[in-house]
Parts: C-alpha cells; structure tokens; sequence
C-alpha cells in the first residue's frame, strides 16, 4: 500500500499557483482575485473561511472575505453576488455554504457570474462538466482527480465505484471519471448490496458522510481507495469514510483522514482562481 499524500500535492499546486500569480500580476498590475462571502458563525464553515483565506495568502492571491449577519435577506446576499460579479477587480466568488434556512442556495449559486464560479456549482459550470465542455470544476471531484493523476492511475476501462450522489462531490466525480473512459457506478445510503459492488471496483470514491461506513474488508485487493469523508467521531478522532487501517491492508493507493483529500480541495480553489483570473483577461 502507498499513501496519496495530499498535503504534499497541494504544497506542489499551490507553488504552480503562486508563479502563476506572479506572472499575471506582472502583466496585469494585480493579482488574481477571490471574494469569499460567508452569512452567519457556522463553526465548520468559520474555519473553511479562514483555510481558504491562509490558502490565498500563501499562493499569493488577494483575498477578500465578506462576513455577513446571520439576519442578511436573500435579496441584500444576491445584490452583493451581483456588485462582485461586475467588479472588475475580482476573478473569483464564492457563498460559503450551508446558508441560513431562510436563503435558497440555488438561487444564490446561480446569481453568481458563471466565469467567476470558481466553486464551480453554477448550472452552466455542470453543465459543460456533464457535456465534456471546458468550464470551471467543483473543487472537490478535482482534488480527486488530481490525486489519481498523481498515483498515474490508468482509468480507462477500469470499474470505478462513487459512493455519494451530491451535486458538489459524487455526480460531478462520476462525470469526470467517465470523461476519462471508466466504467461508472453510482452508489448512495439506499444503495443494496452496497458491499459487493465495492468489492468489484479498481477505485472507489467514498464521500458519503458516514463514518468509516465502507468497510476494509469490501476492497478489492490493489484498488485505488480516495476517501472524501471528514467525520469527526464521539471521542474527538478525525476518520474518513472509508475503513482506513483495514482499507489500507488491500489496497494499492489510499488516501489518509486527514491529510488527503482535505488540503487537496483548497489548492483546486486558488487553482480553480488562478484560471478563472486568466480566462476573463484572455
Ligand atoms: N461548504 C462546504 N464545502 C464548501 C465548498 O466547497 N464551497 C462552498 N461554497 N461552501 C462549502
């Protein structure tokens, strides 16, 4: 078993980026650009912010975050979306999400300009994912992708298994598996048999949400495991979706919990910031 070590992938993109900053900086007279918007204290999406921020910081990005009271209407968080998407200075926006009950989500991820969705959750954007068509990547199924770029994992023809169906991680993954040639599946929490299906998969993608629900004993001996699940359990230990140590005894590749997919996903955003920055001035 070898680890994907995603701390140390995300270190080598965020250098790329950093060139790639400088390079436009000197061309441009500013650096690339995100705003990041966040309504209310959720303590998870608090600290999102703040890696996201650091991330910016490190690559050389300019950062702003826009931190708004929980009471914000729907319409006042559309009109902010609104005055960044004209703001010539910013490449990149994102709302943090999960937004207060009272906000629709989707309608404020499509109030967001499409070119500078460099979360990559407006319709257009998955829209050219599910078509094949060039356009901005969620971070997540990137972060993925890259780690298996990373391990050279051929894919082509291969049985590739997606537990998790969100519009953020498992559909887009499973788009861009299949771009590139393999033979998808897609498994949720209603999903029969769930263990024999993984049982036939060269690469499984774990990103339900539940505890080391995928069990070691399910993987296919030399299987690619990427386990997207950060799930914190009763006695304060950070696991994955995925069985790690029992996981890790029969596959070829795995991903840790933490310090796999984690660090990739923001290296993808200032990634994601970057092209998104020199896409607009093309
Ligand atoms: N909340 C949890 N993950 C994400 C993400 O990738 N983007 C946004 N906007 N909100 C999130």
């Amino acid at each position: 078993m070898a680890l994907l070590d995603g701390k140390k992938l995300a270190k080598s993109i965020r250098k790329d980026v950093r060139e790639g900053a400088q390079d436009f900086a000197k061309r441009w007279g500013r650096p690339p650009t995100l705003d990041v918007v966040i309504v209310g204290e959720d303590p998870a999406s608090q600290i999102y912010v703040r890696n996201k921020e650091r991330a910016c910081l490190k690559a050389g990005l300019i950062s702003h975050t826009h931190r708004l009271s929980a009471d914000l209407s729907q319409s006042d968080l559309i009109e902010l979306v609104r005055n960044l998407n004209i703001d010539e200075a910013v490449d990149g926006v994102i709302v943090q999400l999960p937004l207060p009950e009272h906000i629709d989500p989707d309608v404020v991820i499509r109030a967001i300009g499409p070119i500078k969705d460099v979360d990559g959750f407006h319709p257009i954007n998955l829209g050219h994912l599910f078509a094949g068509r060039p356009g901005l990547i969620p971070c997540t199924p990137l972060a993925c992708m890259r780690l298996l770029d990373m391990a050279e994992v051929d894919l082509k023809g291969k049985n590739a298994v997606v537990v998790g169906r969100s519009m953020t991680v498992g559909k887009p993954m499973a788009m861009m598996l299949l771009e590139r040639h393999a033979t998808v599946t897609v498994c949720h929490s209603r999903t029969e048999k769930l263990a024999h299906v993984v049982a036939e998969a060269d690469v499984v993608i774990a990103a339900v949400g539940q505890a080391e629900l995928i069990k070691g004993e399910w993987i296919k001996r030399g299987a690619v495991v990427i386990d997207v699940g950060i799930n914190r359990l009763e006695d304060g230990a950070l696991v994955g979706d995925v069985e790690f140590d029992t996981a890790s005894a029969r596959a070829s590749w795995i991903t840790p919990v933490p310090g796999g997919v984690g660090p990739m996903t923001v290296a993808c955003l200032i990634s994601n910031t970057l092209e998104a920055a020199k896409k607009r001035v093309a």
